[in-house]
């Protein structure tokens, strides 16, 4: 299968009929989101796997009842930093050295410039940023899983506020950006399963110039 054969075969999946989906499909899903680029290679971000069947139930009131939260088998929440600091940008580079095993100061330039470049941003740009990049590990995660065969519902809809206190979030910097049950279509009572994908014409899309 191609990738934009998978791309075809995913969707939004409203109704998950509860079959677990197996953990190594659950860790080749995650892998891919590990994966993912990020400006200056910084990870901005986090995931949470909730499986606790009490803890979706939680969550579900404050992401408007979707019943994927508490269908699926693995609810992954996609959670970035609050905020940059030269204190999260040295630990991620002093890494890069390490495991690279290059000359401390081999990165001092590059560091000094993108940390002159954020130091003087607004703490909410930093968090949109930050958020921006999660964005992207997010998209690898739904192709991932659409690779696997595995549904996937991504979802913006849930009160970020109310999750980063369940999940006590912001003791650890970070707020919650996106949701992403894993699980099985119910061919026979999502709604949305047998409707045509819907996507702008290319002529529209695309300009070459
Ligand atoms: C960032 C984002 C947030 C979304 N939030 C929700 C959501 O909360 N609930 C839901 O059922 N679908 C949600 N969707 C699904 C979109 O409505 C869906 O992806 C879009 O209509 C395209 O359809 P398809 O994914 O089935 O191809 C979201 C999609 C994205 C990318």
């Amino acid at each position: 299968m191609s990738l934009a054969e998978d791309l075809q075969w995913r969707y939004a999946t409203k109704k998950m009929n509860g079959k677990p989906v197996p953990q190594e499909k659950v860790d080749y899903i995650l892998e891919a989101a590990r994966m993912a680029p990020s400006s200056s290679g910084v990870q901005p971000y986090e995931i949470f796997v909730i499986t606790s069947q009490s803890l979706k139930e939680k969550i579900k009131p404050i992401a408007w009842g979707q019943e994927q939260i508490t269908d699926t088998s693995h609810l992954l929440v996609f959670a970035s930093w609050d905020g940059y600091s030269l204190e999260r940008i040295e630990k991620v580079f002093q890494k890069t050295l390490e495991e690279r095993k290059l000359p401390p100061d081999t990165m001092d330039a590059y560091k000094e410039r993108l940390w002159s470049n954020y130091e003087p941003l607004s703490q909410e740009w930093h968090a949109h940023h930050a958020a921006k990049q999660a964005y992207i590990a997010f998209g690898m995660a739904i192709a991932a899983a659409a690779e696997q065969r595995v549904d996937a519902t991504p979802m913006e809809g849930f009160i970020p506020d109310e999750l980063d206190k369940i999940l006590g979030l912001k003791e650890k910097g970070l707020k919650s950006i996106l949701l992403l049950p894993l699980g099985y279509r119910d061919e026979e009572n999502d709604w949305l399963v047998k409707m045509k994908k819907v996507r702008t014409p290319k002529k529209d899309f695309i300009t070459e110039l």
